[in-house]
């Protein structure tokens, strides 16, 4: 018999491999300073592009206050236990029922972590008989959850219609025989890509199969909508969205997450979800921030206003500068390029050293291979001076990949990594 660990001792994992080279500085890597749009980086300012502060509440005087008043009032620990058993304040509901009337639904839940929590949601809405169709592009809480399903799973192309409705209508055929229902998850934004769920079109879908639908509004909740409601309310549809989530990791600039809908759902929800249940509720401090932030979304739309001026003015200036940002519709701004894992990495230490610009990579296996995707997230707190520098930045690491010096400065890297 082996030893469990042997594997271990012998491959790493597809990302784990590339530790040796990669650790500290692709992954891993360690910024330093305040939450902005500058912040350091191994010791020099850079311009930071993956910060997920969208609407740069993260250090807004006000969030500040509330967040540090809230700690010195209720410290770290507070509650104690499992929402359903010591955890539950009136804070909590609170913030539930604020959050609920914001993104235009009866009821809300809040949530300790997003991940775990819309993997037990999945989790929760199904049981054998149901069938599960989702995004093969889905976020991974989206697929861990799927995998907790003992029953049958589709996956179809991504954002593709013909390919959703081919799978709705086998969904549909299976749940018939067993007896089941048929659960359809889709993003609200995609995170690589930045394109928005086709949430119009699959509502309009409901007409002809009967299907609920999960909305994980990630990177949409604040950024979309008219009030920034998110995708939703964007494409005018919140109201079919059967359960939306939302993580407070991304415009709220904090720690945890919610799920919204019809209050006899969240009645359910909030008795079956295993991952709430059973850990620890959202610390006080953390709720308490996330009403501040909420009151600062809700009072005006300057902060996400001031966001998009910054996306439009970036994705702007590189579609005009010729780049290939893909079919973004949302604020994340994907930059593909073509080349070799190696030659990414000459790039990015380029771009990081002699440009001061940070922003994370992405190579095979996560996209196909010979593809570069450099994934921007533009903030309020960019300024144009940003956007400029990196529109400059952007044109000479591509016109040094272009003519080949990255192949040459990454030649040592590939003999090193046994390519
Ligand atoms: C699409 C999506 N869903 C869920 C999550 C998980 O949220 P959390 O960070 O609150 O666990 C993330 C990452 O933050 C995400 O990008």
């Amino acid at each position: 018999m082996k030893d469990l660990f042997s594997k271990i001792y012998r491959d790493k994992g597809p990302l784990g491999k590339w530790a040796d080279q990669a650790e500290g500085y692709f992954v891993f890597p360690k910024l330093e300073g305040q939450i902005s749009n500058r912040m350091k980086f191994q010791g020099r300012e850079v311009i930071t592009w993956s910060i997920n502060d969208y609407l740069g509440l993260a250090n807004h005087p006000e969030v500040r206050k509330a967040d540090e008043e809230a700690v010195k009032k209720w410290g770290s620990a507070y509650p104690m236990g499992a929402r359903m058993m010591s955890g539950h304040t009136e804070l909590h509901e609170q913030l539930q029922n604020e959050l609920a009337d914001f993104v235009s639904k009866e009821a809300a839940y809040v949530l300790n972590f997003g991940y775990q929590g819309i993997l037990s949601t999945i989790d929760a809405l199904v049981g054998k008989n149901d069938v599960i169709v989702y995004d093969v592009d889905a976020h991974a809480c989206i697929i861990d959850g799927v995998r907790l399903h003992l029953g049958k799973r589709f996956t179809y192309k991504h954002n593709d219609l013909d390919s959703i409705e081919l799978n709705l209508a086998r969904a549909e055929k299976i749940a018939e025989q067993t007896g089941g229902g048929v659960l359809f998850i889709s993003e609200g934004v995609f995170g690589m890509r930045g394109e928005q769920g086709k949430l119009k079109e699959i509502v309009e879908l409901k007409k002809k199969y009967n299907f609920r639908l999960l909305v994980d509004d990630a990177h949409g909740f604040g950024t979309l909508g008219k009030t920034g409601a998110g995708a939703g309310e964007e494409q005018g549809v919140q109201d079919q969205i059967d359960v939306y989530f939302a993580t407070f990791a991304k415009s709220m600039a904090s720690t945890g997450a919610f799920i919204a809908a019809d209050k006899e759902i969240i009645d359910y929800l909030k008795y079956n979800l295993r991952s709430q249940m059973f850990a620890k509720s959202l610390q006080m401090s953390l709720v308490e921030g996330a009403l501040k932030r909420l009151e600062l979304l809700r009072r005006s739309t300057e902060f996400k206003d001031k966001l998009w001026d910054n996306v439009n003015a970036l994705q702007n200036g590189l579609k005009e500068n010729g780049f290939d940002i893909g079919t973004t519709t949302s604020c994340v701004t994907p930059v593909y390029l073509k080349g070799s894992i190696p030659e990414a990495m000459a790039l990015v230490k380029d771009l990081r050293e002699n440009h001061g610009i940070f922003c994370s990579i992405v190579v095979y296996p996560v996209i196909p291979k010979g593809l570069i995707l450099l994934r921007m997230i533009p903030t309020a707190t960019h300024t144009m001076e940003d956007i400029d520098l990196t529109l400059k930045a952007f044109s000479a690491i591509r016109e040094r990949l272009e003519n080949g010096t990255y192949k040459k400065l990454s030649q040592s890297l590939m003999e090193n990594m046994g390519e």
